[in-house]
């Protein structure tokens, strides 16, 4: 037995810079991800995928893939264990692809058609590149453009936006931008594949696996295979990365398959050719943008459309017009979004889905009108800065988009820029400065947490949060220590298992968010709790939180973090090479729990940013459908060579309403940098690159 607390309540944790706290396992190596954890007697799991872009599944050609060394079973849509993926989850119905070999048909090349298990995965590889499937094959169309036939509005809340009279305020305005903007298919494609081992152990469902929310993964488990939600723990130690990839997939559906068929601990690794296909990506976005303004720069006229794709099977929309409806105010405002099925796999959330691409084409157009009107691209933005949100009519929480350009502007020194385009140059190169706002929304969601003061005056903290390589297990636990007023040395963060109850996943910027406020009440619960100087029993004094019903009384607000994006370019116009010389992002996101791992994600964001600017293409083939170079040497992202100093730093914005102050940070860093980026090419070369990546022989 030992005491509660010392004689000096210590607080600032939050706000203080912190190394993450499992930092040494993971540069040491100790740190397991979920493909390296030993199983005894695993076996390996190695999926087939189709070949052909739309049709049925004639035969599959099992018997002599059988008999090769190793082999134990192959399970295709003729004997896999029936599932029921007609169900509602956290985030709605789920991709029908989870319903894994359910059925004979193929809407895409990189379906699953077979899953081959061996007792090495170098025998199931070789066993599923051996497999031989036949098809009959139906003409597939994955022909993506705007005007195509096919495309039509969402019958979902949020797609379409019609305030005032659009046509009558562009006819009446003085100065009109009609653009359209291109945006191509990008990847996440996270550095740690997807990976999952399922065993059954003792009646339960046991699945270590990389995913961004272990009870959503458990609960859609249980949900597939019918089974008690008690009966299904989900792990997931360690994520190396996700951005929105990392959900309910066909891997750890596979893998809860076969270890149910085989009674054996089996084990479902994902190629990063295989994740082009089978985890989700971003779609590619038409959008057209029309804003008409006075003279003065006042917006009459707002609209963005935009155009994004989806499965035959399943719709999910990139919602890219919805980027400006918090942004600026306009007589008239509308926005739509609309999507069209085509024969490819669903797309998915990716980081900062919807406002990445609309940002880009708003925050472009937006560049285009400043130079009608002769007007600085920052004014242009503070002219229409809206009294309370455009389209929702409701006041802001907080809302610091002026500061951030003030401090950009700043700290960038846009003063001294001469706003022509074309006019500096050093030797070959064309230089150029660009600027471009960002925004996303702050959300929350409910989450349960358990702290434990225990005998030995340290602090345990149980939560169902993911850390996906973003440091939220630090951020979480200087969030404990400062409820509890106690070091951070003194408090051990457990993440992802989903036996600590229902949170909030790793996702929308709201993890942090979410599960800071259970942790925080849970603390506060466990300070009542505990009586100064007064004994701990061995097992502990736990206190409890669940958010469900705080989070109820949550005022109405436009709730939003803001961001003022800077660049600077220089373009070779004969090679067609654009250089980004610097970077600087300044946010207003709400309270800043750790500021080091802050401004990771905050510059982690900016170059994906750049990457999407210059680099990031996937490209399918027409003839087959099918991805080319689906890899990470075929898909280009920004390597540590095109990647300049980039500088990331926030404004004082606490959220009134949290109780640490958070708004969020994970999404809006990439949000307007690609934007900035073009508008500095623009600024550069005198030439407006509306379609992306900037490659050069788009600049040539
Ligand atoms: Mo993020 S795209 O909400 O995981």
């Amino acid at each position: 037995m030992t005491t509660t607390t010392g004689p000096t309540a210590v607080t600032g944790s939050v706000g203080t810079a912190h190394t993450r706290v499992e930092g040494l396992d993971k540069v040491t190596g100790a740190a397991r991800y979920a493909g390296e954890i030993p199983f005894t007697d695993l076996a390996h799991g190695w999926l087939v995928l189709s070949t052909v872009a739309r049709g049925r599944i004639r035969s599959v050609e099992t018997e002599p893939v059988l008999a090769m060394p190793g082999v134990l079973s192959v399970l295709h849509h003729g004997n896999a264990p029936r599932v029921d993926a007609d169900y509602q989850g956290m985030l709605g119905r789920p991709d029908p692809i989870v319903g894994v070999f359910q059925h004979d048909r193929v809407p895409f090349v990189g379906w699953p058609v077979a899953l081959v298990v061996a007792e090495t995965s170098e025998q199931a590889r070789e066993a599923a590149e051996a497999l031989v499937v036949h098809y009959d094959q139906e003409p597939h169309d994955i022909e993506f453009s705007a005007g195509r036939p096919g495309t039509y509005t969402p019958d979902t809340d949020g797609m379409l936006v019609e305030k005032g009279d659009l046509e009558a305020e562009l006819a009446a305005s003085t100065h009109v931008v009609d653009a359209e903007y291109t945006t191509p298919e990008e990847h996440h494609s996270p550095m740690e594949p997807h990976a999952a081992t399922a065993r059954w152990d003792s009646g339960r469902l046991d699945v270590v696996d990389s995913n961004q929310g272990s009870t959503w993964i458990a609960d859609e488990l249980a949900k597939l295979f019918s089974l008690d939600p008690a009966s299904v723990r989900v792990r997931s130690e360690h994520v190396g990365g996700a951005f929105g990839s990392k959900g309910l997939r066909v891997h750890q559906v596979c893998a809860v398959m076969a270890a149910t068929v085989l009674d054996r601990p089996v084990r479902v690794v994902l190629t990063r050719r295989q994740m082009f296909s089978l985890v989700g990506y971003r779609s590619p976005t038409a959008q057209r943008v029309r804003l008409g303004a006075e003279p003065d720069g006042r917006l009459r006229a707002f609209d963005h459309q935009g155009l994004s794709l989806s499965s035959t099977v399943h719709e999910f929309v990139e919602a890219s017009a919805g980027f400006g409806r918090p942004m600026y105010a306009a007589d008239a405002h509308h926005s739509v979004n609309r999507v069209v099925r085509l024969d490819v796999p669903t797309p998915t959330w990716m980081r900062a889905p919807g406002e990445a691409p609309g940002s880009f084409a708003l925050e472009s157009a937006l560049d285009e009108l400043a130079e009608k009107c002769g007007m600085d691209p920052i004014a242009l933005r503070a002219r229409n800065e809206p009294e309370v949100g455009p389209v929702s009519g409701l006041p802001f929480s907080s809302r610091n988009l002026t500061a951030c350009f003030d401090e950009g502007a700043r700290r960038f020194g846009w003063a001294d820029r001469d706003p022509r385009p074309r006019t500096r140059r050093e030797g070959r190169w064309l230089i150029g400065t660009g600027t471009a706002a960002a925004t996303f929304p702050v959300l929350v969601g409910p989450a349960t947490a358990a702290v434990t003061a225990q005998a030995d005056g340290a602090f345990t903290v149980r939560i169902t949060a993911a850390d996906v390589g973003t440091g939220a297990r630090t951020a979480l636990t200087l969030i404990a220590a400062d409820a509890l007023e106690v070091a951070p040395d003194r408090v051990k963060v457990h993440i992802a298992d989903s036996d600590f109850g229902p949170a909030m996943i790793a996702g929308g910027s709201m993890g942090t968010r979410s599960w800071g406020w259970a942790v925080t009440a849970a603390a506060r619960e466990l300070r009542e709790k505990l009586v100064p100087g007064g004994d701990i029993p061995a097992e502990g004094i736990t206190a409890r939180s669940d958010t469900s019903a705080l989070l109820g009384t949550l005022s109405q607000k436009e709730r939003h973090s803001y961001g003022a994006q800077f660049a600077e370019v220089a373009v070779d116009v004969t090679t067609g090479e654009v250089r980004v010389r610097r970077m600087l992002g300044i946010f207003a996101a709400g309270r800043i729990v750790n500021p080091l791992t802050a401004r990771g994600q905050l510059v982690g964001g900016m170059t994906w940013g750049l990457s999407m600017a210059l680099h990031e293409e996937a490209v399918r083939d027409r003839a087959s459908g099918a991805p080319v170079g689906p890899d990470l040497a075929g898909y280009h992202v920004a390597a540590h060579a095109d990647v300049p100093h980039i500088e990331a730093d926030w404004v004082d914005d606490p959220d009134p309403e949290d109780p640490v102050g958070i708004k969020g940070i994970g999404e809006i860093g990439i949000v307007g940098a690609a934007a900035a980026i073009a508008n500095a090419v623009w600024h550069a070369t005198g030439v407006r690159h509306r379609n992306l990546p900037i490659r050069p022989d788009r600049v040539i």
